[in-house]
């Protein structure tokens, strides 16, 4: 049986995960691969570090050019995350002839179309499903599932940790602040949260999605971003009260003129919807497209065990390539000839929101906010507010009827900047029903 030596960059968490599966489903790998696939060098920081997984030591280095310009080597997963040195390594990797499989989603969100076009010039593989959603393989069936299909929208629940936080603040009442720290003792939040609960992090998985499912390359920074860290628990209460769950949602849709419109937001979903039933830190994919319709992906979307997965999945993809001599399999981003394109404005979208105005209890204050809103175009669905002391802050909500953000937003520019107002009007989409 050939045997295919591999080296993997980062024995962290999904390293390890990646090494037991490698080394726990050997034999169904050799079967399904007819090929033996050997860790032969793995790069870490301190080879003394007690580590859970076994490797013999002289695996261990902390020279990358031990994997780099290895020629036995024909693969390197990258698993150290971040940047830099991760791109100088897998460019590296490309150039001296090694296939790449790597889980780092900012560095193929924002360096994607370099390390593909150096991979194109050299016809080599890049796989990347551990990069979103963690072990669902939710970038292989959009990829080759539904590559006879024409896909319209994508939308997830992406970010795990912020799906905790809204869950937990949703289920037990808790303060945004008490939500994460709770995140934190799960090991689902990091010490500093704030490449995930900005939406960034979502945002980088969302750019990839959008390449695969559309042949479309986005800035991640060109998406427009809303975290969840302005969530309130009066808004999670609000939201109940009303029939809805907030879930912080990442979104890219081709609108009728043929634009794509992309952004990450908390967002009101009915509780019949099938995001409400996403709990905890779990992760979802549901994809519209032409011939399919709805379909949706499920399942832990990090961890040791699901992220490495993901990556060992991605490593049986590649040897075959290897093993059959594959001169150039599948282009990595689905579509050959990707093009630039900047998210439409958007002004253009059109949906309910929800709106909890700061503004204090003075008399004819909530004639002025309706008609406002009314001046704009923007039609009022319900309106709820306590009524506290004079002059003391209201919690005013309004649900609107549907309307396009930019009616929405002009209207709330002008209530912002009322004399009165004391703090900026918080602001919700409210997804439509299934
Ligand atoms: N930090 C990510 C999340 C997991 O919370 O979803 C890795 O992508």
């Amino acid at each position: 049986m050939r045997n295919i030596s591999i080296g993997l960059l980062g024995l962290g968490n999904v390293g390890s995960g990646t090494v037991r599966i490698l080394s726990e489903n050997r034999e169904s790998l050799a079967r399904r691969l007819e090929g033996r696939v050997t860790v032969k060098r793995v790069l870490v920081r301190d080879p003394s570090k007690a580590r859970d997984v076994e490797l013999p030591m002289p695996a261990l280095t902390t020279d990358p050019d031990d994997i780099l310009d290895d020629p036995d080597i024909r693969v390197v997963v990258e698993l150290i995350g971040g940047i830099e040195p991760a791109r100088e390594y897998v460019l590296r990797a490309l150039t001296s002839g090694k296939h790449v499989v790597t889980a780092n989603k900012a560095l193929i969100a924002e360096h994607g179309a370099e390390i593909f076009a150096e991979a194109a010039r050299r016809r080599l593989s890049v796989h990347f499903e551990g990069a979103v959603a963690g072990g669902i393989p939710v970038l292989r069936a959009v990829r080759e599932g539904l590559a006879s299909d024409r896909i319209t929208a994508v939308t997830g629940i992406v970010n795990g940790t912020s799906n905790f936080v809204l869950d937990t603040m949703t289920s037990s009442n808790a303060s945004y602040t008490q939500a994460v720290t709770a995140a934190q003792r799960a090991g689902f939040a990091e010490a500093d949260p704030t490449l995930d609960v900005s939406g960034r992090d979502a945002a980088h998985k969302l750019a990839i999605l959008t390449l695969l499912s559309f042949g479309v390359r986005i800035r991640p920074d060109d998406i427009a971003t809303t975290g969840i860290d302005l969530v309130r628990a009066f808004d999670i209460a609000a939201a109940d009260q009303r029939g809805y769950v907030i879930k912080s949602l990442a979104q890219a849709r081709l609108g009728p003129d043929g634009r794509l419109h992309a952004y990450v937001t908390p967002a009101l979903v009915p509780k019949q919807h099938i995001f409400a039933g996403v709990h905890g830190a779990y992760n979802a994919v549901l994809v519209e497209s032409a011939g399919l319709g709805h379909s949706m992906y499920y399942g832990p979307g990090a961890g040791m065990m699901p992220t490495g997965t993901a990556v060992v999945s991605d490593i049986i993809e590649v040897c075959r390539d290897v093993l059959g001599f594959v001169r150039r399999s599948t282009p990595p981003e689905a579509f050959h000839g990707v093009q630039p394109a900047t998210p439409a404005p958007l002004g253009g979208l059109e949906h309910q929101s929800y709106l909890c105005f700061h503004v204090p209890n003075v008399p004819g204050i909530l004639g002025r906010v309706a008609s406002t809103l009314g001046a704009h175009g923007v039609s009022i669905d319900s309106m709820d507010q306590d009524t506290p002391g004079d002059r003391e802050l209201l919690e005013m909500v309004i649900v609107t009827e549907r309307v396009s953000r930019a009616r929405l937003d002009a209207a709330l520019r002008e209530i912002d900047a009322f004399d009165v107002t004391a703090a900026p009007t918080h602001h919700m989409p409210i997804v439509d029903p299934m």
